[in-house]
C-alpha cells in the first residue's frame, strides 16, 4: 500500500472524524443532504453560504472579499489561517516558485497550469526528477470545496496538509524536497520579497522562528488555492446570473439529459460543484463519498490494477476497490484526459464507458467487462443516447468552462509579470 503522505504521523493527526460513507454504500442510495442541492436544477443548493458571508478576514475585522457573486457559496477557512490579500498574492508566488522542487525547475504551476483549469494535460503526471506518478493531476479550480482532497483519500480534508504531500513526498517524488527542508527555507529567506512579504503576511506570529516556516508555507499556498474560485462559466452566468442567453438551446437540453434519473450523472456530480464530496463556509455537515465507476473488472474479479485501487489503497478494505472521489466536472472541456490515471482521452469515451455501464478492455492485462464488476456503483445502469442528445450533453459540459478562469490574472505566474 502505498500512502501519498509524507509520513505516517500527519496521516494518524488527521483523524477519521471527517469520513463519511467512505465505505459501505454509498451507491442506491440518493443523494439527498442539504449541501449542494445534487439534484436540483437549480444548483445552488439549501443552505449554500449567501452573500455577505465572506467573513474570516482576521483581526482587521475586513472581511476578505471573495469576489463571488451572491448565492454562491464561500470556501470553508480554517480558524488559524484568515484570508488576508497579502496572505494570498504571497501563496500565488510561492505556488508559481520554482525554488519550490529539489530541482530548482519545479513548481506547483508545472503540473497545475492556469489554461488548463490547473491542470496538466498528461494521463499521468511526472515529478520534478522524471518519476511519473500513479495518477494525473487534478484541477485546482474550487479546490477550496473539496471535503476529501486527491483522487481517493479521506484522511485529506485541508489544502494546508495537502501542500505537503508534493512537497515532501517520496512515493512518488513530485517536487523532491524531502531532506531539504532547511535549504527551502534557506533559498526563501534570501529573497528580499519575501523578506517583505512573509512578515506582512503573518503579522501575529509569535513563534521564535519567524513568519518564515513551512506552516507559514502551506498556509499561504493553501490561501491562494482558496482563491482558485471557478464561477462564471456559461453555466453559472445562465444560473446565477440571470442571464437568459447564456447557454444555447442545446446545453440547457444536455443539462436536462444530464440531471436526469436515465444519465444519473448528477447523483454523483451534483451540487454548485459537480462533485457530491463537498464542503463550504456554513455547512453542517461535510459529505465525503467514494464510487467505483467500473472502469476497470480485471479478470471478472472486480480489480483496478495493482498500485492504483483507489480508497483501498487507504482503508484496506476489498469492498473500496477501485472507488474514487467524484471530481468536480467545472471546466472538464479544457482537462483531458480524464479519471484518475487518464485513462479516458475525451469526452465521448467518457461518455461511452458511461452509457455501457462501465468499460470494456476487450484485451491486454487489464483485460474485463467493467459493467460486470461486482464492485461497481448501482448507479451506473448504463443508457442510450441519440446523436443528437450525445451532442446535448457535450455543449452542457462545454458550457461548465469558465474562461475568466483560464486567464484571471490574480491567478497568473507572478514572476514573469511585467513590474
Ligand atoms: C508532479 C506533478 C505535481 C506537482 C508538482 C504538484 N501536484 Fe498537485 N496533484 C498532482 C496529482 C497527480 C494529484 C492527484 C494526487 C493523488 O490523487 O494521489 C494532485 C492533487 C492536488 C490537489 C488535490 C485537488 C483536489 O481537488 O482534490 C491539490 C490541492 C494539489 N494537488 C495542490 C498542489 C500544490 C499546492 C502543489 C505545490 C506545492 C502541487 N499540487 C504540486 C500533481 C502534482
Ligand atoms: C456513481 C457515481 C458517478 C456517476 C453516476 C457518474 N460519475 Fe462521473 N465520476 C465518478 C467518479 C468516482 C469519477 C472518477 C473515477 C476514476 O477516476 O476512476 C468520475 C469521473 C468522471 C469524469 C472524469 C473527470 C476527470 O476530471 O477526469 C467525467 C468526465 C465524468 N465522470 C462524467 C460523468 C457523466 C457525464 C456522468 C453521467 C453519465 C457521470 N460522470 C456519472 C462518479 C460518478
Amino acid at each position: 500500500m502505498t500512502l501519498r503522505v509524507p509520513s505516517a504521523a500527519l496521516v494518524l493527526s488527521l483523524g477519521w472524524a471527517t469520513v463519511v460513507g467512505c465505505s459501505g454504500g454509498d451507491d442506491g442510495n440518493t443523494p439527498t443532504s442539504g449541501e449542494g442541492g445534487s439534484g436540483a436544477h437549480n444548483p445552488t443548493g439549501g443552505d449554500g453560504g449567501q452573500g455577505g458571508q465572506g467573513g474570516q478576514g482576521g483581526d482587521d475585522a475586513q472581511p476578505f472579499d471573495w469576489g463571488l457573486p451572491p448565492g454562491f457559496p464561500r470556501p470553508k477557512v480554517p480558524t488559524d489561517n484568515p484570508m488576508s490579500t497579502v496572505k494570498v498574492e504571497l501563496g500565488r508566488r510561492l505556488f508559481y516558485d520554482q525554488r519550490l522542487s529539489g530541482t530548482g525547475d519545479f513548481s506547483c504551476a508545472s503540473c497545475h497550469r492556469q489554461e488548463l483549469a490547473f491542470t496538466d494535460g498528461l494521463a499521468l503526471s511526472v515529478g520534478s526528477t522524471g518519476e511519473v506518478h500513479p495518477r494525473g493531476s487534478m484541477s485546482l479550480a474550487n479546490t477550496g470545496f473539496i471535503s476529501a482532497l486527491t483522487w481517493a483519500n479521506p484522511l485529506l480534508d485541508t489544502l494546508e496538509e495537502q501542500a505537503l504531500v508534493p512537497m515532501f513526498g517520496e512515493e512518488p517524488v513530485e517536487l523532491g524536497l524531502a531532506g531539504k527542508e532547511v535549504e527551502l527555507l534557506e533559498r526563501l529567506a534570501a529573497d528580499p520579497l519575501y523578506q517583505e512579504l512573509f512578515p506582512a503576511a503573518f503579522p501575529d506570529d509569535s513563534d521564535d522562528d519567524g513568519p518564515l516556516t513551512l506552516k507559514n508555507i502551506t498556509r499561504a499556498i493553501a490561501a491562494f488555492q482558496r482563491t482558485i474560485l471557478s464561477y462564471r462559466s456559461p453555466f453559472d452566468r445562465y444560473t446565477y446570473g440571470g442571464d437568459p442567453t447564456a447557454m444555447t438551446p442545446s446545453a440547457l437540453r444536455g443539462r436536462d439529459l444530464f440531471f436526469s434519473e436515465q444519465m444519473e450523472c448528477f447523483h454523483c456530480h451534483g451540487g454548485f460543484n459537480f462533485s457530491d464530496s463537498v464542503t463550504h463556509d456554513g455547512s453542517t455537515f461535510t459529505e465525503v463519498m467514494f464510487h467505483n465507476t467500473g472502469l476497470y473488472n480485471i479478470g471478472g474479479t472486480g480489480a483496478y490494477p495493482e498500485g492504483n485501487t483507489g480508497l483501498r489503497e487507504i482503508t484496506g478494505l476489498a469492498a473500496d476497490m477501485g472507488r474514487f472521489r467524484a471530481p468536480t466536472l467545472r471546466n472538464i472541456a479544457v482537462t483531458a484526459p480524464y479519471m484518475h490515471d487518464g485513462s479516458v482521452a475525451t469526452l465521448d469515451d467518457a461518455l461511452d464507458h458511461y452509457g455501457s455501464g462501465g468499460r470494456t478492455i476487450p484485451d491486454g492485462p487489464h483485460a474485463g467487462v467493467g459493467s460486470d464488476s461486482p464492485f461497481k456503483s448501482e448507479l451506473l445502469l448504463g443508457f442510450t443516447l441519440t446523436p443528437a442528445e450525445r451532442d446535448d450533453v457535450k455543449a452542457f459540459l462545454e458550457s461548465l468552462t469558465d474562461d475568466k478562469l483560464l486567464t484571471d490574472p490574480r491567478l497568473s505566474d507572478p514572476w514573469t509579470e511585467t513590474p
